[in-house]
């Protein structure tokens, strides 16, 4: 039996076939671990399960010592992952890519529904009591059939998020490092430039992951470039936008609304973001289902098992090490 530490209390199917095969330790607490406890636990550990909110870097690899084997992440995202640091001391690291596509391209869509129809600002109003009866000019929202969808970051999940514009009859065009003519064939979907991206979107919706290179793909200017009657939706990671720019834009009319999963100081928001009633803020719940949760914490457990019988990860983001 192998020693696993699990850094926050997961759904218990996967959690149960982990025990069945090692001695399992999972943090009490329904919070994340501070640095200190995260330092202090994995010491000593065979496998490591972590979240999106652990940082896992050299001094955290060093705390667990030449017995762990892997950090199982129970996300898609692995920015919190230090890859270098791990791949130079030979341990592997995971993530859950995948089985959370479908749920977090119909949270886009939520997100982008509810900012153009208003549907929070207008549930806030009326239960306000405000409401005096029907009106020709209440609320009106966006229309959403027959207008420009744009995609940024045509990975696994902007693929599901793009095929179901289908449904609105919409034009797609997204931009990536590169094309993906095949995609292009079956959803109808066209290639375009950043510049393009954003002078053409209606509804601009981002799946990039964060990289350098991606930080504050949308900043003020960015936003300038946007029409302003346009829909910004982010459920990617929170730093893809500048926040600050922003809460200006929407504050100003340079866009006219957003949807947003994810912050990029989370659990904090941007200063004057939560008293804009043209933002639909939600808190990073958009792979927040049962199924997925569930189907995101056998992945992780996966890997940990089949790396701890001496096979290889299903999905290796530093798959250098397996060589
Ligand atoms: C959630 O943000 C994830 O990366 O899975
Ligand atoms: C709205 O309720 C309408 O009947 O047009």
């Amino acid at each position: 039996m192998a020693s696993v530490y699990v850094t926050r209390m997961l759904p218990p199917e996967p959690l149960d076939a982990l025990r069945r095969c090692h001695a399992v330790e999972i943090n009490p607490h329904d919070r994340a671990l501070t640095r200190e406890e995260l330092l202090r636990e994995v010491r000593g550990r065979d496998a490591v399960i972590t979240l999106l909110t652990d940082t896992i870097d050299g001094p955290v690899l060093d705390a667990a010592g030449p017995r762990c084997r892997i950090f199982a992440n129970y996300a898609v995202g692995f920015d919190n992952f230090d890859v270098d640091a791990a791949t130079a001391r030979g341990v592997i690291l995971t993530n859950t890519p995948g089985v959370l596509d479908e749920a977090t391209a119909t949270h886009a869509w939520a997100l982008l529904l509810s900012a153009a129809r208003r549907i929070p600002e207008t549930d806030r109003f009326l239960r306000s009591g405000a409401w005096t009866g029907w009106g020709p000019l209440q609320f009106l929202g966006r229309d959403v059939d027959r207008t420009t969808l744009g995609v940024a970051g045509l990975g696994r999940i902007g693929k599901a998020f793009a095929a179901k514009a289908r449904a609105f009859d919409m034009r797609v065009i997204y931009h990536d490092l590169r094309p993906s003519p095949d995609f292009e064939r079956a959803c109808g979907a066209t290639f375009v430039d950043k510049a393009t991206l954003l002078r053409e979107s209606d509804f601009l919706s981002l799946h990039l992951p964060l990289l350098p290179s991606t930080r504050h793909f949308i900043g003020a200017a960015e936003l300038a470039a946007m029409k302003p009657t346009a829909v910004l939706v982010n459920t990617g990671r929170g730093p893809l936008v500048d926040e600050k720019a922003l809460v200006a834009a929407l504050r100003d009319g340079v866009i006219w609304g957003a949807g947003l999963d994810v912050f990029e100081e989370e659990p904090r928001l941007a200063p004057g973001l939560e008293a804009l009633d043209n933002v639909v803020i939600v808190p990073h719940t958009a792979s927040a289902t049962f199924r997925t949760r569930q189907a995101m914490g056998m992945t992780a457990v996966d890997n940990v098992l089949r790396v701890l019988a001496g096979d290889p990860p299903l999905t290796c983001v530093n798959p250098a090490v397996l060589r």
